[in-house]
């Protein structure tokens, strides 16, 4: 559905009126378009605070973006240690001094935050980004990395988990449609760090601010790597694949080089039939609350040679209060988004049919982590989801296999279509980039996740909202 205040505000009248009334003017975001070089352009500073692990990571990550020019910011107590990593990276790292007149901008702000041991050293955030954030581009990134609060000693949790605070604050201040995320990395998985880093620096992530990605040690190696095709020879279902964001999806996974099958329903077997035929893909008619559909998507699976990825995409909206809630609303929209899947996961699980170095991805809500009015049922499932997604990953994880999911805020689809103007409008402005998000900004990061370079990404729920104050 198409944004008409978006379109009126950056028109060359519109915008000089909404300008003069002080009216938030939605930036048009910058997506991945196909054949771009670089997962970012442009100059990117990188910096660190002292005992920083994972910078040479951050350094080598960056040295495959040929059209990023690299500096660190001059008079850092680190300075000469990432001055030393970028040696060691192959990577020419200029010295910029900051100063409020310059007119120099950056597409990209890192900062690793590993070395912050105490809550004294948080200052270290401040040294680098209080000369920097003013200096962002339009549409530019920010990502801080630090260590997974949990796994630390008491006085360095306490700091690292304060990285979360700077991280969503960030993302509010900057505007501009520019986005600020975090990756906590495991001490000895900073090799783990490029699909995150890349992720979270490109265009792919245009819709998604204030989130967080924990990486643990695992052992992809990128050598002979394709970035640009980085699902090349796998096996990939989507359900729900007939429109809006499944059919987005299922375009997005068979252009990073999948072969896909798409599931529907029976009735929508017309539109799922021109996205399989779109893309080259398989259609699959089924119902997933059927009693026999696990057996059955298992059994067409393993024609194709087993999967490698499952998307639980299919879900349904049926919104009534608690109190007026027939139950029917109730059992259908905890079956479909919630039963069907724990039901498939269980079958493909038992017959082998998902791979070695396997990837399931769920579909949650916004609505699963803050709640809604008129959506008991909707929410439970989707936070069921969440649940599902955190306690299946350590016993997957010993099985080589990740499970994530991504938790959509406002995308405009025929679902937010059918939303009454006035919450229709709310739910689109009330986010950082004062829009809706497109399909394909899920669909970004189902990939991100589906991607054999996230095998160390287990257990995330990232919100694809556009920092949406929606349960933040
Ligand atoms: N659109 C949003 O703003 C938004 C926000 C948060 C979460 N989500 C979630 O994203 C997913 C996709 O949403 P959408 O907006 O594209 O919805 P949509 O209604 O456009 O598409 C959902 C698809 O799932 C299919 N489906 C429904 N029941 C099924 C069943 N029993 N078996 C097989 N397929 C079935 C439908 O036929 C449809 O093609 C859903 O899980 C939804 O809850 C959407």
């Amino acid at each position: 559905m198409s944004d008409v205040y978006q379109a009126i505000a950056n028109s060359p009248v519109g915008s000089k009126i909404f300008s003069s009334l002080n009216l938030p003017i939605p930036v048009i975001l910058e997506r991945h378009s196909p054949g771009q070089a670089s997962f970012i352009s442009g100059d990117v500073i990188v910096g660190a605070a002292p005992g920083g692990k994972a910078i040479t990571s951050v350094l080598a990550t960056l040295k495959t973006a040929p059209q990023a020019k690299l500096h660190t910011l001059a008079g850092l107590p680190a300075e000469a240690d990432v001055q030393k990593a970028g040696g060691t990276a192959g990577v020419n790292v200029g010295n910029y001094t900051a100063s409020k007149e310059d007119k120099q901008k950056f597409k990209g702000l890192i900062f690793d935050a590993t070395g912050i041991k105490n809550t004294a050293e948080l200052r270290a955030l401040y040294d680098f980004f209080h000369p920097l954030t003013r200096k962002l581009e339009k549409c530019g990134r920010i990502v801080v990395i630090g260590r997974i609060p949990e796994n630390c000693p008491l006085e360095q949790r306490i700091a690292q988990r304060g990285l979360e605070g700077l991280i969503k604050s960030l993302g509010k201040e900057i505007k501009k449609a520019s986005v600020a995320n975090l990756i906590y990395v495991d001490e000895g998985a900073e090799s783990q760090l490029a699909s995150s880093l890349q992720f979270f620096l490109s265009p792919k992530a245009a819709y998604v601010s204030g989130q967080l990605v924990r990486v643990a040690a695992a052992d992809f190696n990128s050598d002979g790597f394709d970035w640009n095709k980085p699902l090349t020879g796998k096996t990939v279902l989507v359900t729900g694949a007939a429109r809006g964001i499944g059919a987005a999806i299922a375009e997005v996974i068979a252009r990073d080089g999948a072969k896909v099958i798409v599931l529907d329903i029976p009735p929508m077997a017309d539109d799922l039939k021109q996205v399989a035929s779109r893309i080259g893909g398989v259609a699959l008619e089924a119902d997933i609350t059927a009693a026999d559909a696990p057996a059955l998507i298992s059994a067409a699976a393993k024609e194709h040679g087993g999967l490698d990825v499952i998307i639980h995409n299919a879900g349904v909206t049926r919104d009534k209060t608690m109190a007026g809630m027939p139950d029917k609303f109730w059992d259908m929209v905890i079956d479909i988004n919630i039963g069907s899947e724990e039901r498939i996961n269980a079958q493909l699980l038992k017959d082998g049919t998902l791979n070695d170095g396997g990837r399931i991805v769920c579909v949650s809500s916004i609505s699963g982590i803050a709640g809604n009015m008129g959506q008991t049922n909707y929410a439970t499932s989707k936070a069921a989801v969440i649940g599902m997604v955190q306690g299946m990953a350590p016993e997957l994880q010993a099985k080589n296999i990740t499970i994530n999911a991504v938790a959509p805020g406002f995308i405009e689809t025929q679902m937010t279509a059918a939303i009454p103007f006035a919450i229709r409008e709310a739910g689109r402005r009330m986010n950082s980039m004062s829009q809706g998000g497109q399909p394909v900004d899920v669909a970004e990061t189902i990939s991100y996740f589906a991607s054999p370079a996230s095998q160390g990404v287990t257990g995330n729920i990232v919100r694809v909202c556009g920092q949406s104050l929606i349960g933040a």
